[in-house]
């Protein structure tokens, strides 16, 4: 077999064969075939797309090309979540304790930020003394004990992916729904959850700018899961603005625990409420109506912030945070306002722009080395729709020392779009297994 003739057949539109991805994968890992080759590859792939079939075999085999995480000594119902990225989205520390509280197990492996989306490890080492680095033991029991843990990605999952993946954002071939979906089931599948929510944002602040994009890519996602005898299912979410009102990585635990206790901001609410349905709806615990009446109880009730501060009590956290979050998280006290320029609507917010400018302010990372503060960031006062006269606040910005505020306001300039009319909305949509 010729790397060569796999990079032609791809190249005029034909399909891979079982055989051809499982070669250039595992040839690309052990450094046989070289980076010129796998970058025409992706290329073509790029151009002429892949079959469900086509997509599956690039997943297994990336997911082969590494550890897998076993979770049978966790008992009961063990359900994965994923987010496609966006600004805002501290969807995890919220809906981790919600969903342990209906019964399910939340075993979770996350990541930091990049570029202009934040990460949950980072969100949560704002709290002092959290810890995400964790050893395997305490990971299980933790899980048993309480039924949430997060920690930090410190097994060897899907590496080949990892090479991949450098390889496309160097060669301009990471926006291709094939690319994406077997990238991200990789390491879905490598953790043996027993279900996957998968939550695939759509807009300005998401890889997917369309609605459109965004469904192929969650039915991609959910048949590869079906392949792999996998239960899983995808919602498409709003990311043309900023999730809920904060964006930073303090400030968005403070939003976090402020929904848990059922005063967070509406769009986020219902999104936690949204996803928990369906998470334990595809475990087959309760049916989606059940959950989200039962979750209503338990936050009202308090049993999902006590569950929270048992959850940041076991990690090393400060637990005293869900009780007093200002007085325990550090967040910035110098703040700079964001005026409108005019009159008229908030009609269009360049959201991947807003998450730069957080980035700028310092709670971001550019590069993977870049230092981060948590106490700095952004809260939305005016979101989509807003009316707005010139001179109102739109966004107030918590800055530190090492915050660029002319970038974030320039850039906070351009994201922010007003006009005399309202825009429409869009509402999330559930793709089905
Ligand atoms: N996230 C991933 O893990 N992979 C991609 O290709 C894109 C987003």
């Amino acid at each position: 077999m010729r790397a060569y003739d796999i990079i032609m057949k791809k190249r005029d539109g034909q399909e891979n064969t079982k055989e051809e991805i499982k070669f250039m994968v595992e040839g690309y890992v052990k450094g046989e075939i070289p980076d010129y080759q796998v970058s025409a590859w992706l290329m073509a792939i790029f151009y002429n797309h892949m079959t469900a079939e086509e997509r599956y075999e690039l997943t297994m085999n990336m997911l082969k090309s590494g550890d897998t995480v076993d979770l049978s000594s966790i008992k009961g119902k063990k359900i994965d979540k994923h987010s496609t990225g966006g600004v805002g989205d501290k969807t995890t520390m919220a809906l981790a304790p919600m969903v342990a509280s209906l019964g399910l197990k939340v075993s979770k492996l996350s990541g930091r930020g990049l570029g202009h989306t934040g990460g949950t490890i980072d969100k949560l080492e704002s709290i002092p003394g959290f810890k995400t680095s964790i050893s395997p033991e305490e990971f299980v029991k933790n899980a048993n004990e309480i039924g949430v843990v997060v920690a930090g990605q410190t097994a060897n999952i899907a590496p080949a992916d990892k090479k991949l993946y450098a390889l496309r954002d160097a060669t301009a071939t990471v926006d291709e729904v094939s690319l994406i979906s077997a990238s991200i089931m990789s390491k879905k599948l490598a953790v043996m959850s027993d279900g996957i929510v998968l939550d695939v944002k759509t807009g300005s602040g998401a890889f997917m700018k369309t609605v459109e994009d965004s469904e192929k890519l969650a039915k991609a996602m959910v048949e590869i899961a079906k392949l792999n005898n996998r239960n899983a299912v995808a919602m498409v979410t709003n990311m043309n603005q900023p999730l809920g009102d904060n964006v930073g990585n303090a400030l968005e635990v403070l939003e976090a625990i402020e929904t848990v206790k059922g005063n967070g901001p509406k769009d986020f609410t219902e999104l936690c409420y949204e996803l928990a349905g369906n998470m334990l709806e595809v475990s087959g615990i309760m049916t989606y109506d059940e959950a989200k009446k039962k979750l209503e109880e338990n936050i009202k009730d308090g049993t999902v912030a006590n569950l929270m501060k048992k959850w940041i009590k076991a990690q090393g956290g400060d637990s005293n945070v869900v009780d007093n979050p200002e007085e325990v998280l550090t967040i910035s006290k110098d703040i700079v306002d964001f005026k409108a320029k005019k009159d008229g609507y908030i009609y269009t917010i360049d959201t991947e722009k807003v998450g730069i400018a957080s980035m700028v302010l310092g709670a971001g990372r550019a590069k993977k080395e870049d230092e981060i503060d948590n106490s700095v960031g952004i809260k939305i006062l005016k979101k989509l729709g807003a009316k707005v006269s010139k001179g109102d606040i739109i966004a107030k910005l918590y800055v530190s020392k090492i915050s660029n505020v002319e970038s974030s306001l320039s850039l906070l300039k351009e994201a922010y779009e007003i006009k005399n009319e309202k825009p429409d909305s869009y509402n999330s949509k559930l793709i089905y297994s």
